[in-house]
């Protein structure tokens, strides 16, 4: 374990005393570092208000794990006031280091679990490499429909409403962005659509890796949280990780942690076929929640009903995403 996780670690169940949850819990603790110099540890901490009694109180109680227990010699607290949550729509951003983690799928049946608990959701699929959504909600083929002032509508289906790459390409030809053009494509999504309604989530299907739209996506929307899915093996796990820090870096919000495919069940007994522990892994180093964990599930449907195991695990993590973005 690094030095760093190694005091993430040991500071993790220290609680702030005016919300009662753990620096785990509220994921307060914004940032760890070790200035090896002067053999001292600087933190990040996030607060409501900067209550000197507070500041105080949480100062002495990291000063009494990293001073005394671990024996750095000092510590440095940064405290940042929390910023306050604008009300309107919410959007979520479905991230992951790799394709073919099920970042589509996760996005897709999210979408169906929201929904389902009384939400209105539009969906971006901004995978600008592999754009699938028109294929799992059945929408391909569909053509997008502009107004004379060059705005756009939206397909839908089931209430969900959603624009895809896909629909900006010819049949089966991959886009291929560069900065500008990826920067007109998210304009057209999050500024000249014409969606129906008042929406209280979109859900943005992100390319996997870390590349420039994470930034780009900073110019639509500087208030965005982010999820990051994984499969439970290490390949899976350790770029997600990458991928978190560089999301972290521009300053999205990490809310929490997906592991799919974690284990194929039979009968009652969990078979972890593609290994075990990838979710904990990236939650941990992120200092965020492991949402939950999805299972294998070998259906030709995409969207699972509300009855289906599959289906009851996603209306679990709405619920939880639900909480987190409030
Ligand atoms: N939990 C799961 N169980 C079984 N198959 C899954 C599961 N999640 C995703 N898949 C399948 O894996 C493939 C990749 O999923 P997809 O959502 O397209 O990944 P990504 O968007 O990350 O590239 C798809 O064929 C999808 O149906
Ligand atoms: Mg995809």
């Amino acid at each position: 374990m690094s030095k760093i996780s190694d005091i993430k670690e040991k500071i993790k169940s220290i609680k702030d005393p005016v919300s009662n949850l753990s620096f785990q819990e509220s994921s307060a603790i914004k940032h760890v570092g070790i200035d090896e110099e002067s053999n001292t540890v600087m933190f990040v901490v996030e607060v409501e208000k900067k209550n000197p009694d507070v500041m105080k109180e949480l100062t002495r109680e990291i000063a009494k794990v990293v001073k005394i227990d671990m024996g750095y010699k000092g510590i440095k607290i940064d405290f940042v006031e929390k910023k306050v949550e604008k009300s309107g729509p919410k959007t979520i951003l479905i991230a992951s280091g790799k394709g073919g983690v099920g970042k589509s799928t996760v996005t897709a049946n999210l979408a169906y679990a929201m929904m389902r608990l009384g939400k209105r959701i539009a969906i971006i699929d901004a995978d600008v490499y592999g754009a699938n959504m028109p294929k799992i909600l059945g929408g391909t083929g569909h053509q997008l429909l502009g107004n004379k002032d060059g705005k756009i509508y939206p397909f839908e289906k089931d209430g969900i409403q959603m624009v895809s790459t896909e629909y900006l390409v010819e049949k089966n030809r991959a886009l291929l962005l560069r900065g500008p053009m990826l920067n007109k494509v998210l304009k057209l999504f999050f500024e000249d659509t014409l969606w129906t309604g008042e929406i209280d989530y979109f859900l943005v299907d992100l390319p996997p890796g870390t590349g420039d739209i994470m930034l780009d996506m900073r110019t639509f929307i500087d208030d965005a949280k982010m999820v990051l899915v994984t499969t439970p093996q290490a390949n899976a796990s350790h770029i997600a990780i990458k991928a978190g820090y560089a999301a972290k870096d521009l300053g999205h919000e990490i809310l929490g942690v997906i592991e799919n495919m974690s284990y194929y069940e039979i009968q009652g007994e969990k078979h972890y076929i593609f290994g075990q522990g990838g979710g904990k892994e990236v939650a941990d180093e992120l200092m965020v929640e492991l949402l939950e964990q999805l299972p294998i599930v070998p259906s030709n449907t995409s969207i699972y009903s509300e009855s289906d195991i599959a289906g009851i695990h996603y209306l679990n993590l709405a619920h939880q995403i639900m909480k987190l973005v409030k």
